[in-house]
């Protein structure tokens, strides 16, 4: 088992309370407030070190955190100190890991619409590698590069004709999708590397087939696509590449309907893969994002009003919602929950968990057998680490949550709650409004 296969965090019991990383979360939520983002570092640390366990066997593996997932100064501590280097895809996330104190040569910068801004930040800090997504691109970083007489190591973003969802995935020659470059234009940017883009310095390919994978073929066929299309740029073109990204994507178990392979069985896919295909690949990189940081969050939110629809459902709202969580909404994301306080011992009654946003879809989780409820009461929604806090909105004009990590029973603050006043600080009123 890896962690990503967990629902909970490995530190979780139930004493009086539910405890994560020896804090019993009752006592976090008051002093912390409500909606809380608990990040578990036993869990974040233990996930970091069954990525490096199962990638041993393979030399000159990247492990690139995709902080996408979740990117904030004390994370990327962690993460960095665990051996990852970092996808990412903003001048906020570069800027968020630069004054972090990440070393910037293991970032790896990708994304479809880099702003000329952006790109100047990146080649200024030294971010090690550009994923180019485009045509466009490749002429303009290559021009921003030559403004600051630097030469930009590369990887080419390609889409191999695979496609991932949960439990399935297709492959076909081509995928209409907004990233990367079809395999048939490979040859034509990379001519235009050769003969024109003199500070583009191309490194290798890299590919990303999807997110919440359960599929191990995809990941092998992925591989071998990578591979060979490698060895016919190489021999066309007479180029040593030697570097290839698979991209992140593992899956993780939000339910127990959920069965992700662990990373040692991901780890044994690609490993085999290039076993059978002699190749001359030095390095590679993987990007997870989800599976790194998932497991080791949860959310607590407390309970306020319910109401019985007439030989209808029960609904029990709470203080969050949609906008700390909006992966229910967009993608009818389901997550398990317990309540803090009240253990499986309680009657038990079926019930709908409504956030408190105006709007009818901002459900959080849809029929779920729960011990009765009551205001006050403290849930725990499981696995909330991932694409939460980064997807949050201000929705409604509500604070954006804090979030605490908690370890060997101790919790510290590592983003403060937003308060009403940062809520209208952007806000400026026009002269001839004022009072
Ligand atoms: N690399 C690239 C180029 C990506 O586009 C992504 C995710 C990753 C790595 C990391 O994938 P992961 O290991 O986290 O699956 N908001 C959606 C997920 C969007 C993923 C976008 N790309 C969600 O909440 O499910």
């Amino acid at each position: 088992m890896s962690l990503n296969q967990y629902i909970r965090p490995v530190t979780t019991e139930r004493k009086e309370n539910l405890n994560i990383g020896g804090c019993d979360l009752m006592e976090l939520a008051q002093k912390y407030g409500t909606p809380l983002y608990v990040i578990d570092e036993a869990t974040l640390r233990g996930i970091c070190i069954d990525y490096k366990t199962a990638f041993a066997g393979c030399a000159n593996i990247k492990m690139m955190y995709a902080c996408k997932s979740l990117c904030t100064s004390a994370i990327a501590r962690i993460v960095e100190e665990e051996g990852f280097g970092f996808d990412a895809v903003s001048g906020g996330e570069i800027y968020t890991l630069y004054k972090s104190g990440v070393e910037m040569s293991k970032v790896l910068f990708n994304g479809n619409n880099k702003s000329r801004s952006e790109i100047e930040l990146a080649l200024d800090l030294g971010v090690g590698r550009f994923s180019v997504d485009n045509f466009y691109e490749a002429e303009l970083l290559n021009k921003i590069a030559s403004e600051k007489n630097l030469k930009a190591d590369i990887l080419l973003r390609v889409t191999p004709g695979i496609e991932c969802h949960t439990h399935e995935y297709i492959q076909t020659g081509q995928i209409d999708s907004k990233f990367g470059f079809d395999l048939s234009q490979l040859d034509e940017i990379i001519g235009l590397i050769q003969k024109q883009y003199k500070n583009l310095n191309l490194k290798g390919l890299h590919a990303h087939i999807g997110s919440q994978i359960f599929e191990l073929q995809s990941y092998s066929d992925e591989v071998e696509i990578l591979v060979k299309e490698i060895k016919r740029i190489n021999e066309k073109f007479e180029l040593k590449l030697d570097e290839m990204n698979i991209g992140g994507g593992l899956g993780v178990k939000y339910t127990s309907f959920d069965n992700p392979p662990s990373t040692d069985e991901l780890a044994k896919a690609v490993v085999s893969v290039l076993k059978n295909c002699e190749t001359d690949i030095s390095t590679i990189y993987i990007e997870p994002g989800r599976s790194v940081i998932s497991t080791s969050g949860v959310t607590l939110y407390t309970v306020g009003s319910s109401k019985q629809v007439p030989n209808g459902r029960k609904y029990v709202a709470v203080d969050g919602g949609m906008a700390d969580n909006p992966r229910p909404s967009m993608y009818q994301a389901e997550y398990t929950a317990e309540v803090v306080n009240k253990s499986d011992d309680f009657k038990k009654e079926k019930i709908t968990i409504a956030g408190r946003y105006c709007e009818s879809g901002d459900i959080l989780i849809n029929e779920i057998e729960l011990p009765e409820l009551e205001a006050g009461d403290v849930l725990c929604v499981y696995n909330t680490g991932a694409y939460n806090y980064s997807m949050a909105s201000n929705y409604n004009r509500v604070e954006k949550p804090a979030m605490v990590l908690v370890n060997n029973s101790h919790s510290d603050i590592i983003v403060y709650r937003e308060t009403l006043d940062n809520l209208i600080s952007h806000d400026n009123i026009p002269d001839r409004l004022r009072r």
